[in-house]
């Protein structure tokens, strides 16, 4: 029987597919790693399976015990699709910046969800980490997974994201273009691919233009789940462990438009229903392969669906609210045409 015994085994294995159109004048060929194939819809699943499994290894979480973690969604729904099957419970924590859907997918694997506010610097109460580690805290059998800090979360990507391209492309990928939130994937996915190719692979980190690890002022931005927001009271102000910056040979730091833009185009042109995060990764790919020709190979990450923003994203009224649809594109540019046009 050609069957898997258990769903954390469809995990990873994601298919890496050329664009086509979005590309169009550009010699370097561009591949997408389409994350969203994941059993729980995003590049996270492979971290959940591996933090829960480095975790009970260790001792940290034993049956009947709680998962606790401050998430912007995508790791909560691969913390809780592992959790429904393995029998714990499952709390997070959301900045209100994320999307309805998110919250409601959660809920619908059984999470409990507690939304907090989006504004407080990470030494108040009620900032999502912080209130996190104080439920991991007071709570019986809590386990907190701290994807930011928990090492689990690179070597995921070492250890399955990172082979996956080098045989995927037999060695040929030459750069490697993907968002940073915790750091994980590029650190172990890149950290990966240059010890593979003894350094030859470039690694560029693509950033919301006000995050501060592009060297941003951290002012909120619109895309989510990437880059680094500095609430102008927080102290602590640290960067990931899970992220290693050595990693990073650049940076390219793309606007809130064009990266919100690009994921509209991914869906009209490619077929590709992204979030943002895989829109800003591609409008930073194509940058780079502008620079590069046929003998090179861009892979960029796209860590999630499309269906997780449909509220956002791909709705017209909030991307005008936003003033994303306005300043002068033509009516005509698919990015901008209105959803839902014939
Ligand atoms: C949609 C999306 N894009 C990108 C990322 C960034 O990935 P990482 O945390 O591995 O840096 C995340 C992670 O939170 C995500 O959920």
């Amino acid at each position: 029987m050609d069957v898997y015994e258990s769903l954390v085994d469809v995990v990873g294995n994601t298919p890496l597919v050329r664009l086509n159109r979005i590309t169009a004048g550009l010699t370097a060929p561009v591949y997408a790693k389409l994350e969203y194939v994941n059993p729980g819809g995003s590049v996270k699943d492979r971290i959940a399976l591996s933090m829960v499994l480095a975790a009970e290894e260790a001792g940290a979480l034993r049956p009947g015990g709680t998962i606790v973690e401050g998430t912007s969604g995508n790791t909560g729904v691969g913390l809780a699709m592992v959790a429904a099957q393995r029998g714990y419970r499952c709390v997070f924590t959301l900045p209100e910046k994320s999307s309805a859907e998110k919250v409601a997918v959660l809920r619908a694997y059984g999470a409990e969800v507690v939304v907090c506010p989006g504004d407080v610097p990470r030494e108040h109460p009620d900032h999502p980490r912080t209130a996190a580690e104080r439920i991991a805290a007071t709570t019986a059998g809590a386990w907190l997974a701290d994807q930011y800090n928990n090492p689990a979360n690179p070597r995921a990507h070492y250890g399955s994201t990172g082979p996956e391209l080098w045989r995927q492309t037999d060695g040929r990928i030459t750069h490697l273009v993907a968002g940073v939130g915790t750091g994980g994937t590029i650190s172990g996915t890149g950290g990966y691919l240059k010890e593979v190719s003894d350094g030859r692979v470039r690694v560029i980190g693509a950033d919301p233009e006000a995050s501060v690890y592009s060297g941003g002022p951290g002012t909120p931005y619109a895309v989510e789940s990437i880059g680094l927001f500095r609430h102008p009271e927080t102290i602590d102000d640290s960067w990931p462990r899970s992220f290693d910056t050595a990693v990073v040979d650049r940076f390219e730091p793309i606007g809130d438009r064009e990266s919100l833009l690009t994921a509209r185009r991914l869906a009209r042109e490619e077929g590709l229903l992204v979030g943002g995060s895989a829109g800003t990764a591609v409008a930073a790919a194509l940058r780079v392969a502008a620079e590069l020709g046929p003998r090179d190979l861009v892979v960029v990450v796209l860590p999630d669906s499309g269906r997780n923003y449909l509220t956002k994203v791909y709705d017209d009224e909030w991307m005008r609210e936003q003033g994303f649809l306005d300043g002068g594109v033509l009516d005509d540019d698919p990015a901008t045409a209105p959803v839902g046009r014939a």
